[in-house]
C-alpha cells in the first residue's frame, strides 16, 4: 500500500471536524495540519487529532505543508479564496463543502481556477451514502419503476443549505442526465441576510435532456414531511416511473411501490456513517484516476448551475437555458426582484425559522 495521503483541513466548525475526524480515522490519510481563524478551535482540534501542525492562517499552513488534499469547510461566503489557497498549496484534490458558491460569478471563477490548475475537487453531498438513499437509487436504476418520467425533491430548510443536496440526489436518481432549462419562482426576503443567503422559498421545474421532469421546492412553503420529526430532515426525494415510485426521506427511511414490488425500510441521515465512504473514495480517486469520485466537481457543477438558473428565473421570469454561458450575481438579482410581501408558510412549524 502507498504512503498515507496528507491532508490540511481549514475551518474547524461542525463540518470541518466531521471531515478531519473521518480523514484521521481512515488509514489512507493523515491530517497533517489544521486551521481556523478561531485559535481555541485550532487548539481543540489539534488535541483531538494527535497534534498536527496548526495555524490561524490557511494559506501559510497549506503552502508550508504542501498536502495531497486541501479540505476547507468554511461558511459559504468563503469559497474562491480557499480554492486558490488549495491550488497554491499544490494539493491534488480540494475537498469542499456545498454549496459550490453563492453566485454563478464566483462559481465560474472557481471552475476556471480548478481547470487552469489541473486540480480535482469534490463537493460534500454525502447524504447519498446513506443506506436509505442507496436503496431508493438502486430501485430507480433497476428498471422496476418502468420508464422514469419525474424526479422530485422537497425540503423545508432554505436554499443555500438544502437545494444543493436536493438537486444532487435528484440528478443521481436521474442517471446524471444534463439539464436543458429551468423555470422557477421565489418568495420571502427574510433569509437573504442569513449566512446561507436565500429566498425564504423557491420552487422550480427542470427539463432534463432525457425528457425527465424535475420538480424541486425548498424553504418556507415546501410541504411538510409528516413521517419525519426532525425539521432539518423533512426532505423527500424520489422518482416516479410508468410502473411505480421510489423515494427517500432524509430522516425517515425509504420506500418502493411498483406494479411488481412493494417494500420499505428505515434509515436517517447520519454523518458518522456517511463520511467514511465519502472519504474513502477520495483515496480511491487519488490512487486511480479512473475511479472518479461520485461527488466530483463536474457533477456538483451541473447541480449548482441548476440552482443558479432557478434563482435567475425567479428574479427575471421565464425559462433559463442551460448550461449557463457566463457568471452573474444571482443573490443581487433576487434582492432587487423579490417583493416585500412576507412568505406564506406550508405549516405552523416553519414559523420558527421564517418569522412574520
Ligand atoms: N454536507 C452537509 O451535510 C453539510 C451540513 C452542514 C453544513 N454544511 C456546509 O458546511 C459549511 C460549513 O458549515 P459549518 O456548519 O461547519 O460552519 P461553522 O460555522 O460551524 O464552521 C465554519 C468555521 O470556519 C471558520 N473560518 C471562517 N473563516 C475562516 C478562514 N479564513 N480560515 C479558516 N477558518 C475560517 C470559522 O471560524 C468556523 O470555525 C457550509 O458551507 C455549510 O453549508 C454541509
Amino acid at each position: 500500500m502507498s504512503n498515507r495521503y496528507r491532508v490540511v483541513v481549514a475551518g474547524l466548525g461542525k463540518r470541518g471536524m466531521h471531515h478531519a475526524t473521518a480523514f484521521q480515522a481512515n488509514d489512507r490519510f493523515e491530517v497533517s495540519g489544521v486551521c481556523d481563524i478561531d485559535e481555541a478551535r485550532v487548539d481543540a482540534a489539534a488535541a483531538r487529532l494527535g497534534g498536527p501542525a496548526k495555524s490561524t492562517d490557511a494559506r501559510e499552513l497549506a503552502v508550508a505543508l504542501r498536502p495531497d488534499v486541501f479540505c476547507f469547510c468554511t461558511l459559504p461566503n468563503l469559497r474562491a479564496e480557499m480554492v486558490r489557497i488549495g491550488i497554491e498549496s499544490g494539493a491534488r484534490i480540494i475537498a469542499m463543502e456545498k454549496p459550490v458558491a453563492l453566485t454563478s460569478a464566483e462559481g465560474f471563477k472557481i471552475r476556471k481556477m480548478l481547470e487552469a490548475g489541473g486540480v480535482k475537487a469534490v463537493v460534500s453531498h454525502q447524504h447519498r451514502y446513506g443506506e436509505h438513499y442507496r436503496k431508493a437509487q438502486e430501485a430507480i436504476s433497476s428498471g422496476v419503476l418502468g420508464r422514469i418520467h419525474t424526479v422530485y425533491g422537497t425540503s423545508t430548510g432554505w436554499m443555500m443549505h438544502m437545494l444543493s443536496h436536493l438537486i444532487d440526489y435528484m440528478r443521481w436518481f436521474n442517471g446524471e442526465s444534463p439539464a436543458e432549462w429551468v423555470m422557477a419562482q421565489a418568495a420571502g426576503r427574510g433569509k437573504l441576510s442569513d449566512a446561507h443567503p436565500s429566498p425564504d422559498y423557491i420552487a422550480g421545474f427542470i427539463q432534463f435532456a432525457n425528457g425527465v421532469r424535475g420538480v424541486v421546492e425548498c424553504g418556507a412553503g415546501a410541504p411538510d414531511v409528516p413521517e419525519v420529526d426532525y425539521w432539518w430532515r423533512k426532505c423527500r426525494i424520489g422518482a416516479q416511473g410508468s410502473e411505480g415510485f421510489a423515494e427517500v426521506l432524509t430522516g425517515g427511511g425509504w420506500r418502493v411501490v411498483s406494479n411488481t414490488l412493494s417494500c420499505s425500510g428505515g434509515g436517517s441521515m447520519n454523518y458518522d456513517l456517511d463520511m467514511p465512504p465519502y472519504i474513502q473514495q477520495i483515496a480511491d480517486w487519488l490512487d486511480d484516476p479512473q475511479q472518479v469520485h461520485p461527488c466530483n466537481f463536474a457533477s456538483s457543477w451541473a447541480g449548482f448551475e441548476i440552482m443558479m438558473a432557478c434563482c435567475r428565473s425567479a428574479a427575471q421570469g421565464g425559462q433559463i437555458e442551460l448550461p449557463l454561458e457566463s457568471g452573474a450575481d444571482e443573490l443581487e438579482m433576487l434582492r432587487s426582484a423579490l417583493p416585500e410581501r412576507r412568505v406564506l408558510l406550508s405549516m405552523a412549524m416553519n414559523a420558527k425559522e421564517y418569522p412574520a
